[in-house]
């Protein structure tokens, strides 16, 4: 614990916090009765699974986490090095141990100690920040909670920064989120300052239906989760041995899509929503897109966004890249 209990953590909120279930309910409502059904896979991440996220990244098969540590401890120093940033700021929690390679990393090569996670879930938040306060006793946390494409230019400048986004995260905007969310870090950046990236790239589909359809079957029951936390906070019963995982590569996107399929015609009811909703056998709903990128795509979208791309390291399998980016400079 850090002496004297006056630890620096502060969470505030950018936006007026919203009701969770009203918003639940209309996203839910909306997604079930559209012709074409899906859900928002923010709903994926309750405490079980958030658990089984987790232990995705723990397979074998899903080597995104791996390879994304490979290249951040092998540059991370030389990154920071060059970068110098007074803050790091994060969009997602930051309670990984990737997080914790850069901010060991800040330490040892320049004067910055301040960490800015910005994340929509307060409970995540709060409890990163703290385990980060206790071991680092030099940090400052200032927690926000908030949404990255509207409120990443409120957040208060103090020296020069680096803002990351890990995971290849970005690959869950399709592409017209994703060049809005480029443009608000490219608002958000000055000169000097830098973006750091993760994106997992297009690789032969093999391996790629592997990470997301693993043998033990992490992914399909992370994926049926979905209907469990619908069961259980908005009344419903959807039977969810009725839905099979699926995942498939969609190669004119360039993107994994998954959904779950009924295997019957099914009937549910879902009381908070006082809705019944019916599913043909074969229907599928559509649950996320996990894009994946390549090199000259990430240059063209950089640029669009009004950004350079100055850097690209990838693992010793070339699975993985983290881009770093940084404003044009004008002609
Ligand atoms: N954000 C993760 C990704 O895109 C989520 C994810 C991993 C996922 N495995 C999954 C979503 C399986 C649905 C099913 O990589």
């Amino acid at each position: 614990m850090r002496a004297g209990g006056d630890a620096p953590v502060t969470v505030a909120h950018l936006t007026a916090p919203t009701d969770h279930r009203a918003q639940m309910i209309e996203d839910v409502r909306h997604g079930l009765t559209a012709y074409r059904k899906h859900l928002a896979s923010k709903y994926f991440y309750d405490a079980r699974g958030s658990e089984l996220f987790d232990e995705i990244t723990r397979l074998p098969e899903y080597y995104l986490t791996s390879a994304e540590t490979e290249i951040l401890a092998e540059r991370a120093d030389s990154i920071m090095a060059e970068v110098q940033p007074d803050e790091l700021i994060e969009l997602g929690s930051g309670s990984s141990d990737k997080t914790r390679m850069l901010i060991e990393s800040m330490q040892r090569n320049s004067s910055g100690r301040r960490y800015v996670p910005l994340d929509i879930s307060e409970e995540a938040l709060r409890s990163a920040a703290l385990r980060l306060c206790d071991d680092y006793t030099w940090l400052e946390v200032e927690g926000l909670v908030g949404d990255y494409v509207p409120d990443l230019g409120k957040i208060r400048r103090r020296g020069r920064r680096l803002i990351v986004f890990l995971g290849s995260t970005i690959g869950n905007y399709v592409p017209t989120l994703r060049h809005s969310l480029l443009r608000s870090v490219a608002a958000a950046l000055e000169p000097g300052d830098a973006f750091l990236l993760g994106l997992d790239l297009v690789k032969d589909e093999e391996t790629m239906i592997a990470a997301y359809d693993d043998s033990p079957g992490v992914s399909a029951e992370f994926n049926k989760n979905i209907l469990h936390v619908i069961n259980r906070e908005l009344g419903g019963d959807i039977p969810v041995d009725a839905f099979e995982h699926v995942t498939r590569f969609d190669r004119e996107l360039s993107c994994m899509s998954q959904s779950l399929r009924a295997s019957r015609d099914v009937v549910a009811n879902i009381r908070a929503l006082d809705l019944a909703v019916t599913f043909v056998a074969g229907e599928e709903i559509h649950t996320e897109v996990s894009c994946k990128f390549s090199r000259i795509q990430v240059e063209r979208e950089f640029d669009a966004a009004g950004m350079r791309l100055t850097h690209w390291y990838t693992d010793n399998g070339d699975r993985f890249a983290v881009a770093i980016g940084s404003l044009q400079t004008p002609p």
